[in-house]
């Protein structure tokens, strides 16, 4: 049998809820109603624990300073550590790779004519470890496989909406090629509506988040034509690391000519931090 991606699930990364787990505030009122929303994820996540999940986030000048950016890049490494941000590394499980099938994604995406950069050493910073911490709790030892894909979304030029929809789909083709019984997830970290800095800072569009989760879940061909001064007018300068959802939804089997995938849960938070948070977990 090969391996198959079963599901995608798309989350927010804001650090700010890193912190509040890790320092024992997610029952404070300003936290409990953004945790109270992430239960129902928890719960099927335990039920539906992958071997492996290939995650798509952005690193934040943390391990790709302005020396190197690559567009795209996949982790291949057996271990990750976990990034010292300014403050320290969070106090997270190292995380554990699988090198094999990485390798393999690699090969076969590249071959699909995708300039993957194969990075065999990388920090990862709250991009991947806030997502896992929302979705897994506070384990002593992640509970599967982590193949990072860092996507450049802070320096441009940037991938556009369509380009990251079809590496999902190559990414699909590359899991069902791989010859071993792996049950594989895909998720796409990021968003929603924020922006960090300047006159605008502060800046949430729920309607626009709204319609963006509506349209990714049913109409991802016509949401990959968005181009990304929409995002950044409408969802603010950082809004832009919505993109990267693409290349989670684009590896769902609709996009192969299967039926749409099943909403499993779905929650919108305003605000943790600077930010809009949305949470979507999809099955095949
Ligand atoms: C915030 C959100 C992010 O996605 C990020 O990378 C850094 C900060 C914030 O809202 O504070
Ligand atoms: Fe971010």
């Amino acid at each position: 049998m090969s391996a198959r991606i079963s599901a995608s699930v798309y989350t927010s990364h804001v650090p700010a809820i890193g912190v509040a787990i890790d320092l024992g505030k997610t029952d404070e009122p300003y936290w409990r109603p953004l945790f109270d929303g992430y239960d129902p994820a928890k719960e099927w996540f335990t039920a539906h624990t992958p071997d492996v999940i290939i995650l798509v986030y952005n690193d934040h000048a943390t391990t790709f300073s302005l020396d190197i950016i690559p567009t795209f890049a996949i982790g291949t490494a057996a271990e990750y550590a976990v990034a010292d941000e300014g403050w320290g590394p969070r106090p997270v499980p190292d995380v554990v790779g699988h090198p094999e099938l990485a390798s393999h994604i690699a090969y076969s995406v590249i071959q699909q004519d995708f300039d993957l950069t194969i990075v065999n050493r990388l920090a990862v910073d709250h991009g991947l470890t806030v997502p896992l911490s929302l979705m897994c709790g506070q384990p002593s030892a992640w509970p599967c496989q982590v193949i990072p894909v860092p996507v450049n979304v802070v320096h441009y030029p940037i991938p556009s909406g369509q380009r990251c929809l079809d590496l999902g789909q190559a990414i699909r083709r590359a899991v069902e090629s791989y010859d071993d019984d792996l049950d594989v997830q895909i998720w796409g970290t990021g968003g929603m509506s924020h922006q960090l800095q300047g006159p605008r800072a502060g800046l949430i569009n729920s309607p626009f988040d709204q319609a963006f989760l509506d349209e990714l879940i049913a109409a991802p061909t016509e949401l990959a034509k968005k181009p990304h001064i929409d995002y950044i007018r409408e969802a603010g300068s950082e809004g832009i690391e919505l993109v990267m959802w693409l290349i989670a939804r684009g590896a769902m089997s609709d996009l192969a000519g299967g039926p749409l995938p099943t909403v499993r849960h779905r929650f919108y938070h305003v605000p943790a931090s600077n930010t809009a948070v949305g949470n979507l977990i999809l099955e095949n």
